[in-house]
């Protein structure tokens, strides 16, 4: 299993670039279950939750060829609707299969996910819609079945709450049922309205994506297209908050500035100097203290979740006490518990880290657990004195591309070791 060594210290300066969103590609590649020609992805990252959709993919009857950040795939028979454990064990996404699944052949067999680090995970709110779109729901062995033999039809699905995948997953569902769904409440997320943008693409008729009521008018069949991800905002978000750690002057390029808006208010309340030099680029810049500044998650465009662990690690050097709170996951504060081990002073109370600052770090041994919370931890690395080994990188290589590489371009010392 890899490792990470990172050297702390060096106040990071230069540019940084952004790949395609993760967590737009992973629906987008589901999408393209609901036409039998051909779907051309670019800027896919090459992250391991994407191969892992991949692989899904495969299974269930498409050919996929990667060319570098370009994907394209062929469906045109759909062998084996289904998502088995193993593959879903490891990506909760996959259950993103389901809708398109149902949509195109009328039937699907997707383990559910069960609970995971960072908390429950359930998606009794994709069932429920599903349900609400005519399809028959049967759960057992650990899998749900769907069938829906004279298709979907159109209908209202009123969300209890919240969900990204689960209004993604409804929206693929909904494009080839007959007649209209409304989804309201549904996320807002970029990621929701990109997926749009795809299906539209393909010939659905979709209004109100990016807004909390969206519109579907269903249509009888889609057709391939090609299509391009938009930028990860966690990634940015991630490489802003390095910048700022570390003091430095880091300009994060061909990202959507619009998308990272709440961290970009939340670094400027702590005294960084955040700037856009153009369209698709925020420059972070950062001498003297920081200042505590408090956060609580909420959906977007609120402060993202996945951006929560992160910004952890930055108010251990900020001076005064931040109160973090989070909202959409029961169990995201791992990563506390390792940052406490490099020496930050962190308590935790339910839903909310009291983290009091600054305190000086010292690189450790420690383990990444999830994704974002191993991104904290590389952060806190980042201003450690002395050096820190992350064990367990393979959490982090779910959803960052190469992130060594592009953080080592603005001069951090980090190496990967086996
Ligand atoms: N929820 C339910 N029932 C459901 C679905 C969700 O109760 O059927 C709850 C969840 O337990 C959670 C809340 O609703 O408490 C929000 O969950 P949501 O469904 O929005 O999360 P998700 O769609 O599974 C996506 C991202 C996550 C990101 C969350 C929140 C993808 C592939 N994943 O997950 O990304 O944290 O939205 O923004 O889009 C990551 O990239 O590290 C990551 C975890």
């Amino acid at each position: 299993m890899d490792k990470f060594v990172i050297t702390g210290g060096t106040a990071l300066r230069g540019e940084i670039a952004t790949g395609g969103a993760k967590n737009s590609a992973l629906p987008a590649l589901a999408a393209a279950l609901l036409t039998e020609e051909p779907v051309t992805l670019k800027r896919i990252p090459k992250v391991r939750d994407i191969r892992t959709m991949q692989r899904l993919l495969v299974d269930i009857g498409s050919s996929v060829e990667v060319d570098g950040e370009t994907v394209r795939l062929h469906t045109p028979r759909i062998t084996s609707p289904e998502a088995p454990y193993e593959l879903v064990k490891t990506m909760r996404a996959s259950s993103l299969v389901l809708g398109p699944l149902v949509a195109r052949c009328g039937r699907a067999r997707v383990s559910l996910p069960g609970g995971c680090g960072i908390g429950a995970r359930p998606i009794n709110l994709h069932i429920f819609g599903l349900e609400q779109l005519g399809a028959t729901i049967h759960q057992s062995h650990g899998y749900i079945e769907a069938t829906a033999p004279d298709g979907l039809h159109g209908s209202v699905v009123n969300f209890d709450r919240i969900t990204v995948t689960g209004t993604e997953d409804l929206m693929m569902a909904a494009v080839l049922a007959r007649g209209e769904t409304v989804l309201r409440n549904a996320a807002r997320e970029p990621e929701v309205a990109d997926l749009a943008d795809l299906l539209t693409k393909m010939g659905a008729r979709i209004e109100g994506a990016g807004t909390s009521v969206i519109r579907i008018q269903g249509v009888e069949r889609l057709t391939g297209t090609e299509h391009e991800i938009i930028a990860d905002r966690i990634e940015a978000g991630t490489f802003l908050v390095a910048g700022a750690i570390t003091g430095g002057d880091v300009t994060v390029t061909g990202c959507i500035p619009e998308h990272v808006g709440a961290l970009v208010a939340k670094l400027q309340q702590a005294g960084a100097s955040v700037t856009q030099p153009g369209d698709t680029a925020l420059r972070v810049r950062a001498s003297g203290r920081l200042r505590s500044v408090d956060v609580t998650t909420e959906e977007y465009p609120g402060f993202a979740t996945d951006l929560q662990a992160q910004y952890m690690a930055l108010m251990t050097q900020a001076e005064g006490i931040a109160i973090i709170v989070e909202t959409i996951f029961e169990n995201r504060f791992m990563h506390a518990q390792e940052l406490a081990r490099m020496g930050a002073n962190i308590r935790l109370d339910g839903r909310q880290a009291i983290v009091a600052g600054p305190r000086e770090l010292t690189g450790a041994g420690v383990i990444a657990s999830d994704l974002r919370a191993s991104a904290s931890l590389v952060l806190a690395a980042l201003v450690a004195r002395g050096d820190t080994v992350i064990d367990r990188v393979y959490h982090i290589d779910r959803g960052y591309e190469k992130i060594e590489t592009k953080l080592a371009q603005a001069g951090a010392r980090i190496r990967r070791v086996e």
